[in-house]
């Protein structure tokens, strides 16, 4: 098989999503029902972080280990990866010595430059640009709760950021629609979306309206980790892009709110809402764990036969 990466989310397509979901609910079940499912027995994951984490590096780590593999920790402030070692002689080495890797870098450039150098499936736990393996959770989170996301409107409100770009790249895959709302300034970038076009998403000036009827609202940091030294300008820039009760209010009746944790309550989202009824963030950060599960099985093992 050749080697597959998930660098960014459309590196799958739809008929690949569609078995990843009926996968994961799978792969869920015999974990709540303490059933042992070990088919990466013997396989080895590397995660490398060059940014703070906590439920991708759990999810993943805790993930393996529930396959039968295990899984090894490396972050920059103690590998030779903070001391200058191209990125290129890492991947050559470190791919060499496990079976898939998980990166959480800066720039996309970054990973690309990895997998073009592995010899093993690499996986992109957060870049500046991207957040797929959240948004894998997410989609996978609203059919649990929903069914179908096809044809639904998703309200994003806030930064356009790396989760933002996701979405936008999975309403292309998997037809819906993205309803977003940014200050002016952080407007979405197509280019940096990695989008072919406007065929997916609109651009709202105002929150409200871009919230109004969507089946799924959700937000993110105001300030993205690397991005620290605007967090003055931003809180003010972002004042009026709070996702509060008066917002959900406008959106379906029946709308789910989200967010990829960590949140900032009275910021980005009021806590009325992220605490509230319509709010399923606690099982979006625990579908975290069973999606890339189904996500690290296919990479290694290709699609296996669904019960
Ligand atoms: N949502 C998410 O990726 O969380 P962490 O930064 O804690 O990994
Ligand atoms: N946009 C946020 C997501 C954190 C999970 C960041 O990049 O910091």
């Amino acid at each position: 098989m050749a080697i597959k990466h998930f660098l960014q989310f459309k590196d799958l397509n739809r008929e690949e999503l569609d078995y990843l979901f009926e996968r994961t609910r799978w792969i869920k079940q015999q974990f709540k029902s303490y059933q042992q499912y070990w088919p990466l027995t013997d396989r080895t994951l590397v995660m490398i972080f060059e940014k703070a984490s906590t439920r991708t590096r759990l999810s993943f780590e805790a993930g393996m280990q529930q396959l039968g593999g295990s899984a090894i920790y490396l972050n920059t402030r103690d590998s030779q990866l903070g001391r200058g070692e191209p990125v290129e002689d890492a991947a050559q080495v470190i791919s060499r010595m496990s079976d898939i890797v998980m990166i959480r870098t800066f720039e996309q450039e970054i990973i690309e430059r990895f997998a073009a150098n592995s010899r093993v499936p690499v996986v992109n736990g957060l870049t500046n640009e991207y957040h797929p393996c959240q948004i894998l959770a997410d989609i996978y989170t609203y059919i649990e709760h929903r069914g179908p996301i096809q044809g639904k409107t998703v309200a994003w409100i806030g930064d356009s950021n790396n989760v933002c770009n996701t979405w936008l790249q999975a309403a292309e895959v998997l037809d819906f629609n993205v309803h977003v709302s940014t200050p002016p300034g952080y407007q979405v970038e197509l280019e940096r979306a990695g989008l072919y076009g406007h065929a997916h998403y609109e651009e709202f000036s105002d929150p409200m309206e871009a919230a109004r009827g969507a089946d799924l609202v959700t937000t993110d940091v105001w300030t993205s980790m690397g991005f620290e030294a605007e967090n003055e300008e931003r809180m003010i820039d972002f004042a009026d892009w709070q996702v509060d009760a008066d917002m959900m209010k406008v959106a379906a009746t029946d709308a789910v709110f989200m967010h990829c944790l960590p949140a900032h309550r009275g910021e980005e989202v009021a806590a009325e809402v992220i605490d509230g009824p319509q709010s399923v963030v606690w099982d979006e950060a625990e579908n975290r764990l069973h999606t890339q599960k189904a996500l690290m099985e296919y990479l290694l093992l290709g699609k296996v036969d669904l019960k």
